[in-house]
């Protein structure tokens, strides 16, 4: 009997690959089971013996959708003067060993540029990766152009999601900016993205602890506080809900900005949230050390004090946060402090590594003691983005027509996080040291291996583009207080 309702016997038909005797995480739950694999789709799932030209055996070990990796940043245009270590080549490679077969980074207009231009691109760029990709869209400078031309081609070449940004020279929208985007996204069902803090109150901030002398690194904490991210997720909800539309506010990193999310969800509001592994496993403290090597922490919006955890991991286990992604945002720790002795918070670029030790942290932080079930654990790392971006069920479900992106896991297997054992161009870790239990050990990509036993095994180049669906059924019509 085939556990899954595969629609062909695959005990008739020569298959290109089985995988057996793993427990396969299915929607339904984690069962013991065979995946059978043709032409790069999942072909079969089932208990009978599958004819194949290869097998892999996955007993003992778990048999996981591919990661998605939804929030990433790779070789995108210098921002603040400073470029990205990893382009597609190494940042995908970094991804794949790490569990994942897709990601979506972000092709990023800045304020004067053309969007159309940016995102060709970025396609460019993006030729050399080694596993499949999305783009979202950054747009920092909504003009009619933009909006009535450019980004209607874009959406029809699958690029359905667009990331705003409440904060950022060259990139930070006003309200009617803002507004004016949301209806756009409302008319053509897309999904928005926000990255939320209060502009002012960080230019404030910095102005007046500069003229203190406050300078070292800790202040990077006191100039983007939580109260100011808040403020700016409500702004962001409010407005969404003026537009009668989703959105999904970003990097959540405190405890309040959860608490405001909570409230519009109960309220009905289509509003998602996301939050990343540097508010779980980071903290304040680590770049309060004293020294330069807190900038390897520094981030926006930084981790907060290690009191705030807890409230993180209640949003993730209540689902107030339903997505989990790793805001990999490459800088070398050299690039970092540049400016050597004379390091100043406000100049430390933004952002910090994690797209291949996102998965491992989670699953060992909270699969072994039962705190997130194994399907929980691959609806936030992997399913609801496939949903939310469009992508499902191609990617993100281990389902009969699906594309055969999987990750094979060794619950067991004890690592020390090292930079030296990553694979990404960045000079540093913020999680080195770090002991984790599980780690992939086998990653398929549309039913080809590229990584077993500690190896890569792909070929930069072999990543397709994926246009995405809309996410949300489109709605031509305005809300009743836009018509009446
Ligand atoms: O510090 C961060 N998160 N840098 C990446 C850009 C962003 O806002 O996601
Ligand atoms: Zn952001
Ligand atoms: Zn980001």
């Amino acid at each position: 009997m085939s556990s899954s309702g595969a629609e062909l016997d695959p005990a008739a038909r020569l298959l290109d690959l089985a995988i057996v005797g793993g427990t396969v995480v299915l929607p339904s739950g984690a069962v013991s089971t065979n995946v059978g694999i043709a032409d790069g789709v999942i072909a079969a799932i089932g208990t009978e013996p599958m004819q194949a030209r290869h097998s892999l055996d996955a007993a003992g070990m778990l048999v996981l959708p591919g990661g998605l990796d939804s929030h990433c940043h790779l070789d995108q245009q210098p921002w603040e003067g400073r470029s990205s270590a990893d382009d597609f080549r190494s940042g995908t490679l970094s991804a794949l060993c790490g569990g994942n077969t897709s990601i979506i980074p972000f092709a990023m207009q800045m304020r004067g540029q053309s969007l159309r231009a940016i995102v060709a691109d970025y396609h460019q760029r993006a030729r050399k990766a080694h596993i499949d990709y999305a783009f979202h869209l950054v747009i920092g400078d909504p003009t009619r152009e933009v909006l009535e031309h450019e980004l209607p081609e874009l959406i029809e070449q699958g690029c359905t999601s667009i990331k705003l940004f409440l904060t950022y020279e060259g990139l930070k929208l006003d309200d009617y900016e803002f507004l004016s985007v949301l209806e756009i996204a409302r008319r053509h069902g897309l999904m928005i993205m926000v990255h939320a803090e209060n502009d002012a109150c960080i230019r404030w901030l910095t102005e007046r602890l500069l003229a203190q002398r406050k300078t070292q690194l800790r202040y990077h904490v006191a100039a983007h506080p939580a109260v100011g991210e808040r403020e700016a997720t409500y702004r962001a909800i409010a407005l969404a809900e003026l537009i009668e539309t989703p959105i999904l506010i970003v990097h959540v990193s405190s405890a309040t900005v959860v608490d405001e999310i909570r409230r519009a969800q109960a309220r009905g509001l289509p509003v998602y949230a996301e939050t990343c592994p540097q508010y779980l496993f980071l903290c304040a403290e680590d770049i309060d050390t004293g020294d330069l090597s807190g900038a390897k922490c520094v981030c926006t919006p930084p981790p907060r004090e290690r009191a705030n955890q807890p409230a993180m991991w209640q949003g993730i286990l209540d689902g107030t946060l339903s997505v989990f992604s790793s805001d990999h945002s490459p800088f070398n720790y050299t690039d970092k402090i540049a400016a050597g002795a004379d390091t100043c918070f406000h100049r430390v670029p933004n952002g910090i590594p994690g797209i291949e030790t996102r998965l491992p942290l989670l699953f060992s932080a909270a699969c072994h003691d039962g705190r997130l079930s194994l399907e929980r654990f691959v609806e936030i790392t992997t399913t609801i983005p496939a949903r939310l971006y469009g992508l499902y069920p191609r990617k993100g479900v281990i389902a009969v027509g699906s594309d055969a992106d999987l990750a094979i896991w060794d619950p067991h297997q004890r690592r020390v996080i090292r930079n030296e054992l990553l694979h990404h161009a960045v000079d540093y870790t913020p999680y080195e040291g770090m002991s984790v239990q599980g780690w992939p050990i086998t990653t398929i990509s549309r039913g080809e291996i590229v990584f077993a036993d500690g190896q890569p095994l792909s070929s930069a180049g072999r990543g397709r583009f994926l246009p995405c669906q809309r996410p949300f059924a489109a709605r031509a019509q305005p809300g009743a207080h836009l018509s009446g």
